[in-house]
């Protein structure tokens, strides 16, 4: 340990080392501090709460034992040594030793939540993440065994006079003018630092003052008015009134799921800064002027607004599946496919058999709807819902669409021949294709979330399909669908149907 203390020392006792520590200690406390003083309320989540408790608590548990091992050796020359030291923390002043125990692990536990918070939302964290943890368990773990092995050595030691006594000689411990003098100073930081943190406090309370006078505003929530004072977010303005909000990040702007949209008149609402530009960019949401960040956008006026993400999103909303999917209206073309005869088929053969022809039959379905643009959306027992036009122009998503269910008796067909042998019956199957304004989005709950269309379009294309039963035929196609793809009917039989609750 002591060969070790001089790389240690080597580090930070040289001048870019001590340059590099200190103004960073200086920083790293102050923003605590402006942390304390940003927040506008306390239900805090648990791991924001220890994160801040424990970060402003460090300066005081650490400050006996930096100024000793710091300033003694710098205003008087003192020798400091791990067989000097521990020998205190063990025997002199145990109470010392709880202390250094307890400012490691609240120091190493403050540093692993503001990684954790800092990592989680990049995509690679989920992979990473347990190696990050076994290093997070095993260093203070083997620091701590050193410390209580190397405090049983010292113990040892102890026992013989002469290496007390040079221990505790003036040259490593200093007079008793020099110790009074360590702990004056310490005792005028502890005081310097209780009166910044008071200061912050009475800092806030004027902050509340102002904000009353300044007058109050209201956000209209989609269920419900309520009445803030300019100046605090949107998103504090909901964790104020118990109004649930996503919000991954806690307000910081890194994690764009407290966006909302903002109804009506923008025209008074605070430019977004370049930070909110820069989240809203990365989910693709920078172009509709009307989704802004709550956790940044402080608003000036009344607004109404209407929270994008239901509130348990979690991460995965921020580097997963779900980045741009934003609701709105737009035109698709939709096909639903569906596999006949098939509860016949399982009340016949044995499940695994069952399940294994349906997932053939899906498959050879979902490679024709990629390979002609669309994207399978939906899979419905033997069904399958595909959407096309998510990335294109109307008429390239319903010839994309028309494309898609030709290829699907192709696939199907071939399926057909390679079970000739064991299926007595060939796989038959309907499509309905349509095209039209859908609303898309994600819907779902919790955990079971999908990005999918509604909407009257999606209706009617389920009944061309179930149509395809009646008029005995593989696919029933719209009108629409087959105009906007600029095809002419060529011969094709048509005819007018009535479908129950649809308003042409
Ligand atoms: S809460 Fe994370 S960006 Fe607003």
């Amino acid at each position: 340990m002591e060969y070790g203390l001089w790389f240690h020392m080597a580090l930070w006792r040289s001048l870019p080392g001590t340059l590099l520590l200190y103004p960073a200690l200086a920083i790293h406390g102050s923003l605590g501090l402006w942390a304390l003083y940003q927040r506008r309320n306390f239900k805090w989540k648990v791991t924001e709460a220890v994160q801040l408790i424990f970060g402003l608590s460090i300066p005081a548990l650490l400050c006996t034992h930096a100024i000793g091992q710091r300033l003694g050796p710098e205003l008087w020359g003192l020798q400091k040594s791990y067989g000097q030291t521990l020998y205190n923390l063990w025997l002199v002043r145990p109470d010392f030793g709880v202390m250094q125990v307890t400012v490691l692990l609240v120091a190493w536990i403050h540093g692993c939540i503001g990684i954790y918070l800092w990592l989680r939302l990049r995509s690679f964290f989920p992979r990473i993440a347990p190696l990050l943890l076994v290093g997070a368990v095993m260093l203070p773990s083997l620091a701590l065994l050193g410390f209580y092995q190397q405090g049983q050595v010292v113990l040892q030691l102890a026992q013989q006079p002469e290496q007390v006594a040079e221990w505790r000689s003036p040259a490593r411990i200093g007079t008793p003018a020099q110790r009074a003098t360590l702990e004056n100073i310490r005792n005028n930081f502890l005081l310097a630092y209780a009166g910044a943190i008071g200061l912050v406090f009475l800092a806030r309370g004027v902050r509340v003052l102002r904000e009353r006078r300044r007058g109050m505003i209201r956000l209209t929530y989609p269920d419900r008015t309520i009445r803030v004072p300019k100046g605090l977010s949107v998103l504090e303005a909901s964790f104020r009134y118990r109004l649930p909000h996503a919000s991954v990040c806690g307000g910081k702007g890194r994690c764009s799921t407290c966006r909302i949209r903002v109804h009506g008149d923008r025209s008074r609402l605070p430019r977004p800064s370049t930070r909110e530009v820069f989240v809203l960019e990365r989910v693709g949401a920078s172009a509709d002027p009307a989704v802004r960040l709550a956790c940044q956008l402080r608003p000036q006026s009344d607004i109404s607004l209407v929270p994008i993400l239901p509130p348990q999103a979690d991460t995965s909303f921020v580097y997963g599946k779900s980045q741009t999917h934003l609701s709105e209206e737009r035109y698709l073309a939709c096909m639903f496919v569906d596999m006949r005869g098939s509860t016949e088929m399982a009340q016949k053969r044995l499940p695994f058999d069952t399940v294994f022809i349906v997932n053939r039959f899906l498959a050879a379905v979902s490679q024709a709807v990629m390979e002609a643009g669309g994207q399978p959306n939906q899979y419905v027992g033997d069904g399958l819902l595909a959407l096309f036009g998510l990335n294109t122009d109307r008429a390239t998503a319903c010839r994309q669409a028309l494309n898609a269910a030709a290829m699907v008796a192709g696939n199907v067909d071939h399926l057909n021949k390679m079970f000739a042998e064991a299926e007595r019956n060939p796989i038959r199957f309907g499509i309905g294709v349509h095209a039209g304004e859908v609303i898309t989005g994600d819907i779902g709950y919790r955990d079971t979330v999908v990005f999918t269309a509604l909407g009257d379009t999606v209706n009617v294309t389920a009944r061309l399909e179930e149509l395809t039963k009646e008029l005995e035929c593989q696919v029933v196609l719209s009108d629409e669908a087959l105009k906007t793809a600029g095809l002419a009917p060529s011969g094709l039989p048509s005819r007018e149907i009535v479908i129950r609750g649809h308003v042409p």
